[in-house]
């Protein structure tokens, strides 16, 4: 695992998500009270952006077709979205943000 620095905790806040680009991926972080979740920016139905979509019980709701995502395990609870997405633990060591990125399997 290795950590990487994507900001601080003053560029988020509840209503407004952080978008960072990884060299793989794009990732949303989201802020629910105290605490902050990491999920690949992408709707796994149809490639929507979730960082669009509304916050609300630690899920958000893809804003095209309306299933909602687990911001915890990534898991899709309703119709028409059927597989998760990927998370990353998001690591805060004082003001900073982390992402806890698993090494490459190669
Ligand atoms: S694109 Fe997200 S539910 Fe269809």
């Amino acid at each position: 695992m290795s950590l990487t620095p994507i900001g601080t905790i003053h560029d988020i806040a509840p209503h407004q998500p952080l978008i960072v680009d990884l060299d793989y991926d794009t990732v949303v972080i989201f802020q629910v009270g105290e605490e902050y979740f990491c999920l690949e920016d992408v709707c796994s139905h149809q490639e929507q952006p979730l960082s669009d979509g509304v916050v609300e019980d630690c899920r958000v709701e893809c804003p095209l077709h309306g299933s909602w995502f687990d911001l915890r395990t990534g898991k899709a609870l309703n119709l028409p979205a059927v597989t998760a997405v990927k998370t990353f633990p998001v690591v805060v060591q004082g003001e900073q943000l982390f992402l806890e990125i698993p090494e490459p399997n190669w």
